[in-house]
């Protein structure tokens, strides 16, 4: 008989059959692998069994802080990682920069093991394709990590959008961004092309796109006009880089990007994103329909976290009203990131945040990217999950 643990998810209480333990492992072990590591460490079914970094000496004294014991780190790699059969892995969490997302998914998945996989799904298009064909052939899961997916404030967008109040949704503004914020708190893969690949763009656009296309079911982008550039990034004097003035010389990708996306459905989108600019925040994310429109207050680096409640504007009666949408507490996203993964792993659930959806939010920050770099509107022409 398996032993059973309940454990509490967005108010539900779910079953958790920890006779059967996930061995997981863990590709990156830099900033973001903390909090993967400590949501595992949460769940009753997880066992770490490996972690591997390029940086030699990293993935161990990465399990030494944490506690880890026992875990297997003398791997150069993640093909080296994925070839020692003896750790029998079910799950990795890909924690590496952009620019190897690609890579250790597709290796992964070869190796017949799930993939959750930090945002951005990827740097290019065609990467995310090639992550969709290696998912398909698999026949394992990857779930990218969007741990705002998990905010109810997040949801409760989505709810009123699917509950028809908005009418036909015709407009989108999205986007935001830091006054002063290029993130080098621990080096420079976040601004390096080499590394980074996408700067604000794909760090922090891709979280206000993934607000607003879940929220309108992930339509298909068909063309976008973009502009990237560096405003700010080039600056060795810039008030983030904290005296690195070599930062300046490293910095390779965009710290300001704006796009217009004409999506399936006659729905336009206009975004803005920027890592620093000379205003708190460039926009509030709103959503117009042809029976009501919602404001979603922007906040310091849009991430899911609501700082001040939504607006709901209608014509009640001929009367022009607003109703406030009160803001919900939350459980802590990473528990929930992680267990939803879990779950579908597990269980052959479907993907908690698919490839089939991101998809699109990757072709629009690759369709950005290239009509900034061409100078002018394109044609995505991009394939649906069905299609590749
Ligand atoms: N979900 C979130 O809230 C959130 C927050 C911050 C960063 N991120 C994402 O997480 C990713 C990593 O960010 P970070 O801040 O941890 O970066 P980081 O540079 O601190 O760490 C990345 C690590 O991956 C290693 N690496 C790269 N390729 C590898 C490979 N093939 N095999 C093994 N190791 C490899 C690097 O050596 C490095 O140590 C980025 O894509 C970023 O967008 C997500």
């Amino acid at each position: 008989m398996a032993d059973m643990n309940a454990f509490e998810k967005n108010q539900e209480v779910v079953t958790i059959d920890t006779s059967r333990k996930m061995r997981v492992g863990i590709i990156g072990t830099g900033w973001i692998a903390e909090p993967h590591v400590k949501a595992y460490q949460n769940q009753p079914d997880v066992e770490i069994v490996a972690a591997c970094d390029l940086i030699p000496g990293k993935a161990e004294a990465f399990c030494k802080k944490f506690g880890l014991e026992g875990v297997k780190c003398d791997y150069k790699d993640e093909v080296e990682m994925l070839a020692d059969k003896s750790l029998k892995l079910d799950c990795v969490s890909v924690c590496t920069y952009n620019r190897t997302h690609a890579s250790c998914t597709i290796h992964a998945l070869e190796a017949g093991v799930h993939v959750l996989l930090e945002k951005p799904m990827c740097v290019t298009i065609e990467e995310a394709y090639d992550i969709i064909r290696a998912e398909k052939k698999s026949g394992k899961i990857v779930s990218v990590g969007f741990q705002p997916r998990f905010n109810k404030n997040m949801q409760n967008i989505k709810k009123i959008v699917d509950s028809g109040v908005l009418g036909k949704i015709y407009y989108i503004q999205t986007g935001g961004g830091r006054r002063r914020g290029i993130p080098t708190p621990f080096g420079t893969t976040f601004i390096e092309d080499a590394t980074a690949g996408l700067g604000a763009l794909g760090d922090i656009g891709c979280y206000a796109l993934d607000l607003v296309l879940n929220a309108v079911g992930y339509p298909k982008p068909l063309t976008a006009t973009g502009f990237r550039g560096a405003m700010f990034g080039k600056d060795p004097n810039f008030v983030t880089y904290f005296g690195h003035k070599e930062y300046a010389e490293k910095f390779g990708v965009d710290d300001w990007a704006t796009g217009y996306i004409r999506l399936e459905g006659d729905i336009t989108l206009d975004f803005r994103i920027g890592w620093a600019q000379n205003i708190d925040y460039p926009c509030d994310t709103v959503i117009l329909g042809t029976k009501g429109g919602l404001r979603v207050p922007a906040t310091d680096c849009w991430n899911g976290i609501l700082t001040n409640p939504c607006i709901l504007y209608q014509e009640i009666a001929g009367v022009q009203v607003e109703t406030v949408i009160p803001l919900e507490e939350n459980d802590n996203l990473w528990d929930l990131k992680i267990r939803s993964f879990l779950d579908a792993a597990k269980n052959g659930t479907p993907s908690p945040v698919p490839t089939s959806q991101i998809l699109y939010n990757q072709a629009i920050l690759d369709g950005i990217a290239r009509s900034s770099d061409l100078g002018r509107e394109i044609e995505l022409n991009v394939l649906s999950y069905d299609e590749i």
